[in-house]
């Protein structure tokens, strides 16, 4: 359907293939992209799945609600475009996203 990049702090980057209606957290679960640790599986409850959005792309990833807002309130490294990767749905308007991981989580 398409295609999103991760880019590690360090530089590295994994291309991953998306299907439409999975959360952005279980594609980076299921192509092991390290540092997206999903503690509480997708409740919006932990914070370990943290990215930082391409700013270019932060108004397709739609809007976010106040349990998220809260919860990135406390995650290390928050930056204008960071966004749980939980609450993220992706769409073939996605097609060719890109976000970065932050350091803490590596
Ligand atoms: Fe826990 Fe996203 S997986 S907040």
């Amino acid at each position: 359907m398409g295609r999103i990049t991760f880019i590690e702090h360090n530089g590295t980057e994994h291309v991953v293939e998306i299907e439409e209606g999975q959360s952005l957290m279980q594609v980076a679960v299921d192509n092991d992209i390290p540092g997206i640790d999903a503690d509480c599986g997708g409740a919006c409850a932990c914070g370990t799945c943290h990215v930082i959005v391409d700013e270019r792309w932060i108004q397709s990833t739609g809007g976010i609600n106040a349990d998220e807002q809260g919860m990135l309130g406390l995650t290390p490294e928050k930056t204008d475009t960071s966004r749980l990767s939980c609450q993220i749905t992706v769409s073939e308007s996605l097609d060719g996203l890109i976000v970065q991981l932050p350091e803490f989580q590596m």
